[in-house]
């Protein structure tokens, strides 16, 4: 059997007068994978989602859900996925339990049918204490699992989640991750849009990068963080006058170009092996290079923004909150194996 792509599609465009919220994106999510959708705010996914789910007009490209085209045949596509976020509107007087028998019925089923889809749903997602409860008793957690629930009413052998843990504690991050995992184990396919790297990581087969509406990177996690090292060593410089002699001695040691950010003489350099931040070090101070500090993080969704496109996650935000200006790639990040980057700027 040669199952059909969950999503395909082409050359997908939104505008929003003269933004371009999502521009030129192609997509494949294959049959039972998770694909994650990786960006900052404001990088187009909710919107790429939301014409992919027929609750926004294409004005661009085609898309194929299953092989059934999103434009053509909207009605069509309903039936076959699940899209969470659309639930809010559902009574906060009403009980868990009759939240989700409402839905079902308002899906077409017979009252009885609601009933014990709205009891199996309760049970598979843990919140069987809490049926006959209201949902404005209900704490962040809970919700976004009922929301998924009532996706799941008509049985979609797709799912759409839009940042599905957004918000939420690590705990209940945790238990969604696991949820999600039984979905895809029970034959479903998602595409789920996450602002968290280590989300993606640990959820998704394939994921796929956006920024300011156009897609910069995809391939699986670990060659994402391939490219970016798999840790970054950061140092910053006593004098920033050393930096250009601090970056040449990181470029012989490994081979790599540190990313700077000239003005307050940090550099950050990526490493595929924390162990080797010992060998820059000692380089450096062979070097006389004075360091004033120096950390080994993992790398950050802004470090892999920085990597991709030569600028921090935050600045794709409307209203950024931390301070990127003035971070300048030290060079064209080379692109390493199993990764292809489509925008370099
Ligand atoms: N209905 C709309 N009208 C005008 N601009 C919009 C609308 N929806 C989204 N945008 C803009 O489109 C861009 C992408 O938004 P969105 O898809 O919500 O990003 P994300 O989900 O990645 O945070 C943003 O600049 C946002 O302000
Ligand atoms: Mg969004």
């Amino acid at each position: 059997m040669t199952a059909l792509p969950a999503v395909q599609a082409s050359g997908l465009v939104k505008r929003f007068g003269d933004l371009r919220a999502v521009d030129q994106i192609d997509l494949e999510v294959r049959h039972g994978e998770i694909f994650g959708v990786l960006g900052p705010n404001g990088a187009g996914k909710t919107t790429m989602l939301k014409m992919l789910a027929t609750l926004l007009t294409i004005d661009g490209g085609r898309a194929e859900i299953f092989g059934v085209d999103v434009a053509a045949e909207p009605h069509r596509v309903r039936q076959l996925i699940g899209v969470t976020g659309q639930y809010a509107s559902v009574d906060e007087d009403l009980s868990a339990t009759e939240n989700l028998w409402l839905f079902g019925r308002l899906q077409g089923l017979r009252s009885a049918d609601a009933r014990s889809t709205a009891r199996r749903l309760l049970a598979q997602f843990g919140l069987e204490e809490a049926a006959d409860r209201r949902i404005s008793e209900f704490s962040g957690g809970m919700r976004r699992r009922l929301d998924l629930a009532a996706s799941l009413i008509t049985r979609p052998p797709l799912i759409f989640l839009d940042e599905p843990t957004t918000g939420l504690d690590p705990r209940t991050r945790g238990q969604m991750w696991d949820t999600i995992r039984e979905l895809v184990s029970d034959g479903c396919t998602v595409l789920l849009t996450t602002q968290y790297l280590d989300e993606a990581d640990q959820l998704a087969d394939r994921v796929c990068v956006i920024d300011h509406g156009r897609k910069v990177a995809e391939g699986t996690p670990d060659a994402l963080k391939t490219q970016v090292g798999d840790s970054t060593l950061q140092l910053e410089l006593a004098t920033g006058a050393d930096a250009a002699l601090a970056r040449a001695v990181v470029l012989r040691v490994l081979g790599e170009e540190a990313v700077s950010t000239p003005e307050s003489g940090r550099l950050n350099v990526p490493l595929d092996i924390a162990d080797r931040a010992a060998d820059v070090l000692i380089a450096l101070r062979e070097a006389n290079v004075a360091i004033a500090s120096v950390s080994v993080a993992k790398p950050s969704l802004d470090e892999v923004f920085l990597a991709l496109t030569g600028h921090g996650a935050e600045d794709a935000a409307d209203a950024g909150s931390g301070d990127p200006a003035g971070i300048v790639p030290g060079q064209d990040t080379p692109s390493r194996a199993g990764i292809s980057t489509e925008v370099a700027r």
